[in-house]
């Protein structure tokens, strides 16, 4: 299937992507460049990562119609339940995938970058799977914030290594991994999202695309069609918003809606709504959208949710968006806090706060009659218990 949201053989999505790294890494990407899509499409490979994803993750995740919220919003409402996967988001379709192509380039030591800590959870749990070391960095804000997941990635055996600099969050611990990465090249850099260098954007979007692989298989049992109106993904890198569009970003039928953290509002200079304030500039080894000032300085991102705290978006919904492809649509905090105790009073489900901006913006929406709508519940709110009980008063 070749679709013109992939991107060409040097990594572009029109004109953003691409591979921008030191001349130190130039090997490592270009082995990984070189191998990925064989290794991703060989029969061995397919063999074990569908067997560790359904036996081992829990797949297929349930497509499940949330009654309440539909009536509530006065359309057919499904969730795609990511939260039920094993370590509690979508992060481990891909940390699974990319550890068997690290086992296949022969490589024992992994790094990692984590915001909320979910991808750091996964990569330490594939590591302790595979037996390999595993070292993840994380902001300092971040690791206070989400605490839980930090003790369990130490129980899994890896070593947090705190970013002290900038608004100490995603960013900076992924500009950590790359400072690592250069300083230890044998390592293996298993990113997190649909960020960084080309391949790893791609890479990310081919092992996340199971989301919808399956969104199209489970809708038509239900529903007698494969396709919704509407799917409703939050972004922060992007990663779970990837997986969700995949296969179905060449239906233009098809309504696709990412949503991005806007802290305290878009233009209240506390927002992570890159795609309302960004510009095309470079980050994280790929040209993109991200927001930056008249000297082409990062500017901090703020978010509630420490996996929506990121400055950039992947190249892929930089393409997405420049092109109008999908709508993208934003969510404060104090809007995100409100759908989360609303999903988790009238579904009983408590989503995480990265998920929660995903579901923010149904009240935002006039649906048509019988509207089917599929929102990719990212992940679960176990992590985020004590933000949630802190906000409980406001
Ligand atoms: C549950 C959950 N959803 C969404 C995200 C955002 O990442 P991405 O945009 O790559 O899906 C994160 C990041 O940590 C997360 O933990």
């Amino acid at each position: 299937m070749k679709s013109k949201f992939h991107p060409d053989k040097n990594g572009y999505y029109g004109q953003f992507g691409g591979a921008f790294i030191p001349e130190l890494l130039y090997p490592n990407v270009k082995e990984l460049e070189d191998n990925y899509i064989q290794i991703i499409n060989s029969d061995e490979f397919q063999k074990e990562y569908k067997a560790l994803l359904k036996d081992y993750v829990g797949r297929p995740s349930p497509l499940y119609l949330a009654k309440r919220l539909s009536e509530k919003y006065n359309a057919f409402i499904y969730l795609k339940r990511e939260d039920l996967n094993h370590t509690g988001a979508h992060k481990v379709n891909n940390t699974i995938g990319q550890i068997l192509v690290a086992k296949k380039l022969g490589k024992t030591k992994i790094i990692a970058e984590t915001g909320a800590g979910q991808h750091g959870v996964a990569t330490a749990t594939v590591c302790a799977l595979m037996g390999l070391e595993c070292t993840v960095f994380m902001g300092e804000k971040d690791i206070e914030r989400q605490a839980p997941n930090v003790a369990r990635m130490k129980m899994l055996g890896a070593k947090v290594i705190p970013a002290l600099s900038g608004s100490k969050t995603l960013k900076d611990a992924t500009n950590e991994a790359i400072r690592y990465w250069i300083q230890h090249p044998e390592t293996f850099y298993l990113i997190g999202s649909v960020v960084g260098p080309h391949p790893y954007p791609d890479m990310v979007a081919r092992l996340q695309a199971v989301i919808s692989e399956e969104i199209k298989w489970q809708l038509k049992e239900k529903t007698g069609k494969e396709n919704p109106d509407t799917i409703i993904a939050c972004v922060g890198g992007g990663s779970n918003a990837a997986g969700a569009f995949y296969h179905y970003m060449d239906d233009e039928d098809v309504e696709l809606i990412a949503v991005e953290a806007s802290g305290l509002g878009v233009n209240s200079g506390e927002s992570a709504a890159t795609s309302q304030l960004g510009e095309v500039g470079i980050i994280h080894g790929s040209k993109t959208i991200l927001m930056q000032d008249e000297y082409g300085q990062i500017v901090e991102p703020y978010s509630i949710s420490a996996g929506l705290d990121y400055p950039g978006v992947g190249p892929l919904h930089a393409y997405l968006f420049d092109s109008k492809r999908a709508t993208f649509m934003n969510a404060t905090d104090k809007e995100a806090l409100t759908a989360a105790y609303e999903l988790t009073k009238i579904e009983g489900i408590i989503p995480a706060l990265e998920s929660a901006h995903a579901l923010a913006v149904l009240s935002k929406i006039t649906f048509k009659k019988d509207q089917v709508v599929v929102v990719n519940l990212s992940g679960r709110g176990d992590k985020d218990l004590e933000t949630y009980i802190k906000h409980l008063e406001d």
